[in-house]
């Protein structure tokens, strides 16, 4: 078993590994841990060397009757061992603290882009609140967290229930998201974009939920995708303009079930054919302490452009219909749901483990998220 675990130590890293940093953040944390690292093996080849000559050059040996030389102190040796390891420290200490202090400071200036991240039971809530339309609206996305490459993205970030924790290891350490207060964390990609592949596709790198929040902690991951500022503004205007309302087929039927089930929880924004633009679904602002001011947030994740993401579930399962029928027609079949959750506002209660859907009804649904592109 013990060389089991030594032989796991040996494995490739995996897509979230803090040791292959893939922006400037995550490089300096990385440098600091090999500096911390160098010093300690050097400090534990000497120890080890040490002990070892002692242990076999003053070992007991048969017919050697005599006592070893009695002693008692050495205040030079005591000094030495005493001073060395904290100098040591000292030399420890100063790129240490001041890498802590480098980190806990959220950028500024023109170029950094605001995200306000809600932690939800369980996935991620995503606002750009500069980013917005001509009406005001900001863009708010769920899971899949965009970032053009090279620029400060600080997050502002709170929870809506419990404490969650908000990593990304390749981009930054992880930050606690706790209900009521307001943490920061700053992710700066690397400049060249898109950098990474770690067979997710180009700019694409997975993080997770890092702090245990109940029964789907393990399915509360992240993606971000890391994008040139060009791509990343035409993603930007192409979420930004409302999804534009399904008029006939599979899909108009889907969407008078979504208006009928789906938005008691979730939000959308939607252009009719005559060109007002609504958005359908309840919004629950949450204000923590501090000047952030308030997060728009959902009890779902806005639904608003369903189409263009990827994944689904926060970023579990691949957005196919395959995965999406099957979770229109039992979530907790593919992901852990509460039952508590199940009281949605103004009274109405849904069967949150069964939405109890027709075969007709999932097709149009589907139909019409995965058509909001
Ligand atoms: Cu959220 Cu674990």
């Amino acid at each position: 078993m013990i060389l089991g675990i030594i032989a796991s130590a040996c494995s490739g890293s995996g897509p979230q590994s803090s040791l292959e940093p893939e922006g400037p953040i995550a490089q300096d944390i990385d440098d600091l841990w090999q500096f911390v690292l160098i010093l300690a093996t050097i400090v534990l080849i000497i120890v080890m060397a040490a002990f070892l000559f002692s242990l076999i050059r003053f070992r007991e040996r048969r017919h050697d009757e005599r006592r070893p030389k009695q002693v008692h102190g050495n205040t030079r040796l005591e000094i030495a061992w005493t001073i060395l390891p904290a100098v040591l420290l000292a030399v420890l200490a100063v790129p240490t603290v001041q890498g802590i202090f480098d980190l806990r400071t959220p950028p500024e200036g023109p170029d950094v882009l605001q995200v306000k991240v809600t932690g939800h039971q369980w996935w991620w809530e995503f606002e750009y609140p500069d980013i917005t339309a001509d009406d005001g609206r900001s863009l708010i996305t769920a899971n899949e967290l965009h970032i053009p490459a090279g620029v400060p993205i600080n997050l502002t970030m709170t929870s809506a229930d419990v404490i969650h924790s908000f990593w990304v290891p390749p981009l930054n350490g992880k930050r606690d998201v706790v209900p009521g207060r307001i943490s920061n964390l700053t992710l700066t990609a690397g400049v060249e974009a898109p950098p990474i592949d770690n067979g997710f596709g180009p700019g694409v790198i997975l993080g997770q939920c890092a702090e245990f929040c109940g029964l789907a902690h393990a399915d509360m991951r992240i993606r971000v995708f890391v994008q040139t500022p060009d791509e990343f503004e035409a993603w930007a205007e192409q979420q930004l303009t409302p999804a534009a309302l399904p008029t006939e087929g599979a899909a108009a039927a889907g969407y008078d079930t979504f208006t009928q089930v789906c938005t008691a929880c979730h939000q959308a924004t939607v252009a009719r054919a005559d060109g007002t633009i609504e958005t359908v679904g309840p919004e629950n602002l949450i204000e923590p302490r501090g000047d952030a001011g308030a997060f728009r947030s959902s009890f779902g994740p806005n639904l608003t452009h369903f189409g263009s993401r990827t994944t689904f579930g926060s970023a579990t399962f691949t957005n196919v219909t395959e995965h999406l029928s099957e979770w229109l027609a039992n979530p907790s079949d593919l992901k852990p749901m509460l039952p508590q959750f199940n009281d949605i506002p103004e009274g109405r209660i849904l069967g949150m483990p069964d939405f109890g859907l027709s075969a007709d009804e999932i097709g149009g649904l589907v139909a019409m998220l995965q058509g909001w592109e």
